[in-house]
């Protein structure tokens, strides 16, 4: 047995920190997701991947409540995501990136980051964030969770720089570290490779290794880049027109035949 496999059998049910049942989403006439289903362990990588189109950014916003699936149920801890509003989602522990660049580009590095660290405690809208009065014990705090944060995705000295001065690569680090000011338990990634050069993947590869284990943080990864997706996850995850047509370990996943079908005629 794999080492999955084995996991699996130990504790069947115990240790899912996320659990995606039946989800269904639908836009008009098009079905972005169709029943779809799986669960994610705690501490561990999982990669999502499809082709263009196949769901994997609209799972993303179902899961944190931008959209309401249709049908199906989203449960972190065991417990349901339904009442949940999307403000709740950054304290109950859920942090994203984004596919397109959402950081506010007249802010310096260091204030973006805190949006996030502010996330952590508040429930309050991101465009408040920063404007309402806070304590000054609490300001010192949201600067160091802040720094520290930037420390570990490696930009500590770019910190009081505009964020528009940045390369593509670096402002995707400030996204990173904006999301871990949240301190969530579950990490959702969307293409966080895409537009990075050769070395630039690499050293991603190796921070999001480093988040999961130095800080503990399980990861959803939805990436196109399969050479960084197949090295880095316990599980691989296929969705295709919506509907999960693959769930296992890298090695497995890459040598279903449905899977080379589902690429085939594709960009990928
Ligand atoms: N807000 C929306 N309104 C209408 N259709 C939508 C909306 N969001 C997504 N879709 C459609 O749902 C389907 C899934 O899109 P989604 O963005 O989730 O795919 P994806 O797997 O993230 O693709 P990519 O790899 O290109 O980012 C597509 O057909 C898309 O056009
Ligand atoms: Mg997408």
């Amino acid at each position: 047995m794999t080492e999955l496999q084995l996991l699996k059998a130990a504790d069947p049910h115990g240790s899912a920190l996320l659990e995606i049942a039946d989800v269904t989403m639908r836009f008009g006439g098009i079905v972005a997701l169709e029943a779809v289903t799986f669960s994610v362990g705690k501490g561990r990588i999982v990669g999502l991947i499809g082709p263009n189109g196949a769901g994997k950014t609209t799972l993303f916003n179902c899961l944190s409540r931008l959209y309401r699936p249709m049908r199906g149920d989203i449960r972190l801890n065991g417990q349901s995501l339904g009442r949940c509003a999307p403000s709740d989602i950054a304290a109950l522990g859920v942090g994203r990136t984004f596919q397109a660049p959402t950081l506010f580009a007249s802010m310096s590095v260091l204030d973006n980051v805190k949006v996030g660290a502010h996330a952590r405690s508040h429930n309050t809208p991101l465009a408040d964030a920063l404007t309402l009065p806070l304590g000054r014990r609490e300001e010192q705090e949201l600067d160091e969770v802040s720094r520290a944060k930037l420390a570990f995705v490696g930009l500590e000295t770019l910190a009081n720089r505009p964020v528009t001065s940045l390369s593509l690569g670096a402002r995707k680090r400030v996204e990173l570290a904006r999301a871990l000011a949240a301190e969530p338990t579950l990490l959702l990634l969307d293409e966080p490779a895409g537009g990075l050069n050769h070395e630039e993947v690499a050293e991603l590869g190796t921070l999001i290794r480093s988040i999961r284990d130095r800080l503990g943080i399980t990861v959803l990864l939805v990436e196109h880049h399969m050479g960084l997706v197949m090295s880095l996850s316990d599980q691989v995850v296929v969705l295709n027109f919506g509907r999960v047509i693959a769930d296992g370990p890298p090695d497995e996943v890459r040598a279903n035949p449905a899977v080379t079908e589902a690429y085939l005629g594709t960009r990928h």
